[in-house]
């Protein structure tokens, strides 16, 4: 038999394996053997080559060659064609897909993160306190020692003799300040508790954001300046504002801080006592006794400190009437957020 025979014999051969292999008759990896195998059909054309006549070795190795070529195509051909029908079987990209509910920021992390973009604006950076403090870093280290009538204002969880779940984040303007040297301009957001009866107006658990600004040259003007920026950053650059004398024992002399809400509705009259004035934190100098409890000289450091309740203010940005729905976690309320 001629070379170009047993060539066309062979592709028939493989043309049929190939239809045998679709139809599931036999297997891939035995049809390949059979051609492209040590001993396969091919190699066996190659060794046929090694008996012909030299001056005919070219032209059948070449038609070898090609057949090899043609085979080798036609295989890796039908490998495609097959990979791509397996992908189809596993996944059908038609099929609708699983939907997935996202939660909501909840409203009092988006006030708290707008607050803290307020103040890391102007070089004041975010620190954390703990909230199962001691007596001493709640009140004591705070100029408010034990029997002054200032505990009662803060109705306090104990949780043993020593330890409590702290009433405010001022503590935290202890810890930060025993650990770090002056000038310092922190704020501190977090939870604080207190056991007082739960209403529309308070709840046991509530967050506030402390803020401490400590150097040689500060002074009351400062503060007010500070406080005055952020509450037009917050609530609008027509937002009016007012200070009204207070008492915290660390802060000396300490204030209260109004925004005009307004009188524009029976709500407003019911939240600003009929007054249209609303207090947003507390605040004042840093009272010298506690510069003493960190080890700070009075005379030569000079800071103010204030302390902001984030419910209040979400319930005004948000016109939300009762702190309660705060901490429900109903999703219908929460999801309007
Ligand atoms: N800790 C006070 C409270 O919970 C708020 C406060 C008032 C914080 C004055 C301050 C401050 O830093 O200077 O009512």
């Amino acid at each position: 038999m001629d070379i170009d025979n047993k060539i066309k014999e062979l592709k028939d051969n493989f043309n049929s394996d190939i239809l045998l292999i679709k139809s599931s008759k036999i297997d891939y990896n035995q049809v390949y053997t059979k051609y492209f195998g040590r001993k396969g059909l091919i190699n066996g054309l190659y060794l046929y080559l090694g008996k012909v006549n030299n001056k005919d070795k070219p032209l059948i190795g070449n038609k070898i060659n090609n057949l090899k070529k043609e085979l080798l195509d036609q295989i890796e051909i039908f490998n495609k064609d097959n990979s791509s029908k397996n992908i189809k079987q596993e996944f059908d990209v038609s099929l609708p897909e699983i939907s997935r509910n996202f939660g909501s920021i909840h409203p009092l992390t988006s006030v708290i993160n707008e607050i803290k973009d307020i103040f890391n604006k102007i070089g004041f950076s975010s620190i954390y306190g703990p909230e199962v403090d001691t007596e001493y870093y709640n009140f004591e280290a705070l100029n408010i020692p034990e029997h002054h009538p200032a505990r009662d204002m803060q109705d306090t969880f104990y949780i043993d003799d020593e330890l409590l779940l702290r009433t405010h984040t001022s503590g935290s303007q202890i810890h930060f300040m025993e650990k770090n040297n002056p000038p310092i301009r922190i704020i501190s957001p977090g939870r604080v508790y207190r056991n007082e009866d739960i209403s529309v107006r308070s709840y046991c658990l509530f967050h506030q954001i402390e803020g401490l600004y400590i150097d040689k040259k500060v002074t009351l003007s400062d503060l007010k300046g500070t406080l005055n920026y952020f509450a037009k950053e917050l609530f609008g650059k027509n937002v009016k504002t007012r200070f009204r004398p207070s008492f915290f024992p660390f802060t000396e002399p300490s204030a209260e801080m109004d925004v005009y809400w307004g009188l524009n509705n029976e709500s407003d009259y019911r939240i600003t006592k009929g007054t249209g004035w609303l207090e947003i934190l507390g605040c004042g100098m840093v009272d010298p006794e506690v510069f003493k409890s960190v080890n700070y000289d009075p005379d030569v450091w000079k800071g103010f400190a204030f302390g902001l309740g984030i419910e209040r203010m979400a319930m005004l940005l948000y016109g939300i009437d009762d702190i309660r729905k705060f901490y429900e976690g109903d999703i219908r309320f929460l999801r309007q957020f």
